[in-house]
């Protein structure tokens, strides 16, 4: 029976790239070329940040994982702009959709909406026990 060890260094991650790679195969009937990244973009106006987005990239799928615009520079179409721009990197890497999770309601879902996003699904009591509603936009 093997040991099971917490690790808090690259040896699960670096087996997990390893033996997927035969997995992928498997399930698909061609050949998957697992490209897996993530990018940041800043929105920048003079000298100031004034908002930041991270995109990760990974089985085709282009995920943002963040986006925060400052307070003072909202409405502005800093967030959208950030999203074309997500979106133009995600096409790059051949990618046919993007997803984000929000919590479901509330004036981030509004902006995706407003930027094409449509609801995909309801995950009830996700995040700290509230519902998450995982949005869609499709690229191709
Ligand atoms: C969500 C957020 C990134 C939007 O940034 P923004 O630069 O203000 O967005 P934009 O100006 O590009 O808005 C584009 C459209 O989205 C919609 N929208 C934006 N903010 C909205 C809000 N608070 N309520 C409802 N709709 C909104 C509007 O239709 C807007 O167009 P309009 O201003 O012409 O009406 C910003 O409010 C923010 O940082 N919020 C806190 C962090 C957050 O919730 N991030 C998302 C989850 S990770």
């Amino acid at each position: 029976m093997a040991e099971i060890v917490r690790v808090a260094d690259e040896r699960g991650e670096a087996f997990y790239r390893q033996h997927a790679r035969t997995a992928l195969k498997t399930a698909w009937a061609f050949t998957v070329v697992w490209h897996e990244q993530i990018v940041d973009v800043l929105a920048i106006e003079g000298e100031r940040t004034v908002g930041t987005a991270r995109l990760r990239i990974a089985a085709s799928l282009g995920h943002v994982e963040r986006i925060v615009v400052d307070p003072e520079f909202r409405r502005r179409g800093t967030g959208r702009a950030m999203l074309l721009e997500l979106d133009d990197i995600a096409n790059y890497y051949n990618c046919h959709k993007m997803t984000i999770g929000v919590l479901a309601g509330g004036e981030a879902e509004r902006f995706f909406e407003a930027c094409g996003y449509h609801r995909e699904a309801l995950l009830p009591q996700h995040d700290f026990k509230l519902d998450v509603a995982m949005l869609r936009k499709f690229l191709l």
